[in-house]
């Protein structure tokens, strides 16, 4: 822990220049080399030939290269992760009483991707410890109805996919044989599970290269890594209007532009966790010995790419004490956390009408407890120092 007489040299420093926030906008970094990728593709397009073209290069490059990384036989690109959960649910062709297990503490997209195909959203709880869907209440609420479990690889941790595998199997579907088990990768890019990366375990996973992430094709993107050969034909067919195999269909394509950008980002992913790690694992050691702070693990099995750095406040302070925690953090210090996230049935009633399985005290209490503090791969050890410092000196002044 940051002892008194270090935090005062700390705060001595001044603030850092930047206002960190606890998702910040931009969650990779950008340099000129995606400026020139975007220039050329650009280029590119201008011949009326080419144009920007719906499958152009470097598209399949750019899905190879992912697929490579991730190690599954297919990626296929689409300009978010929204469309990819929805098509996960699309290709179940799920029925109006079937069930799919999603986790509460979790941001809206899955979930809505369940209603959005007119199927029950049963919510699990989560483990309070790792903040992933827990697959012992998972084992309680399979019902015959169940047709999936779509975990999510909660702010950058993997879930523990194998464990969500084996139930799959030990409780299959009647008509449609062992349950699907989807991963919502968006905010887990370049996170590791077991000996692997994260997107290679479950039927397909899906990921987000929007602003925040951990790497972003020019603020928008997605891509859904599969081994299977009919998921990826479904989801390329899909993506353009269900040509290719006649099933229903948009436009979800990525373009030209942001697949070049994507290539560039993903030669730096690694850079980019390596560099979230190594500020997580420092800011651990400060924070270490704070008693009301439980803090992020980091799994021996797994990479964390620490998507975010979720603390949780201990159960005394709950509510009202977090968020003065917050307020001082922000007000005083100039650094702002968030919430990422509270059950989302609480403040959606949409979700609410479609669910089940309420009520789930492990994660409404979660969901008050719960604060991300500010993490960038651009952050500086000084920043970083200063952040760590602020939270003791938050607590302390609360106590
Ligand atoms: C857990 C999770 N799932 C899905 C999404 C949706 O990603 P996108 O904005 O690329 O559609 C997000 C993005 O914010 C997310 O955090």
């Amino acid at each position: 822990m940051i002892e008194r007489e270090r935090r005062q040299a700390v705060f001595a420093r001044g603030k850092p220049e930047t206002r960190w926030q606890g998702e910040p906008l931009l969650g990779s970094i950008y340099g000129e080399e995606e400026v020139d990728a975007a220039v050329s593709a650009i280029r590119e397009a201008m011949d009326v030939s080419k144009g920007f073209g719906f499958t152009a290069s470097p598209i399949p490059e750019f899905e190879q290269a992912f697929a490579a990384y991730v190690g599954t036989k297919h990626a296929v690109s689409m300009n978010s992760a929204g469309p990819g959960l929805d098509m996960a649910m699309r290709y179940l062709n799920l029925d109006a009483d079937d069930e799919v297990i999603v986790p509460a503490v979790n941001f809206v997209a899955a979930p809505l991707a369940v209603a959005g195909v007119g199927a029950r959203i049963v919510w699990g709880e989560v483990d309070p410890h790792t903040l992933q869907l827990d697959p012992n209440d998972v084992e309680e609420k399979i019902t015959p109805r169940t047709r999936a479990i779509f975990a999510v690889h909660m702010n950058g941790l993997s879930a523990p996919m194998d464990d969500y595998l084996e139930l799959a199997r030990r409780h299959p579907h009647d008509a449609h044989g062992p349950l699907a088990v989807i991963g919502d990768a968006a905010r887990a890019c370049g996170g590791g599970y077991k000996h692997g990366k994260i997107g290679k375990a479950g039927l397909l996973n899906v990921f987000s290269f929007h602003t925040m992430k951990n790497m972003t094709t020019l603020g928008e993107g997605g891509m859904v890594t599969t081994d299977d050969d009919d998921v990826a034909a479904y989801c390329r067919s899909t993506r353009f209007y269900g040509g290719a195999t006649d099933v229903w269909g948009t436009s979800n394509v990525m373009t030209k532009v942001q697949a070049a950008v994507g290539l560039v980002q993903l030669s730096k992913l690694d850079g980019f966790i390596a560099a979230r790690r190594a500020l997580a694992q420092q800011r651990t050691e400060w924070l270490e010995g704070v008693p009301e702070l439980a803090l992020p693990p980091d799994p021996p099995d797994r990479l964390h790419s620490y998507y975010l750095y979720t603390c949780v406040v201990c159960d005394a302070w709950a509510g009202a004490q977090r968020d003065e925690l917050m307020r001082r953090m922000d007000e005083e210090f100039c650094v702002r956390c968030v919430v990422a996230n509270k059950p989302v049935y609480l403040h959606r009633a949409i979700l609410r009408e479609h669910s089940g399985g309420l009520p789930l005290p492990v994660s409404e209490n979660l969901g008050e407890r719960i604060l991300c503090v500010p993490i960038h791969p651009a952050m500086s050890q000084e920043d970083n120092e200063y952040i760590s410092a602020s939270l003791i000196e938050c607590v302390e002044g609360l106590r």
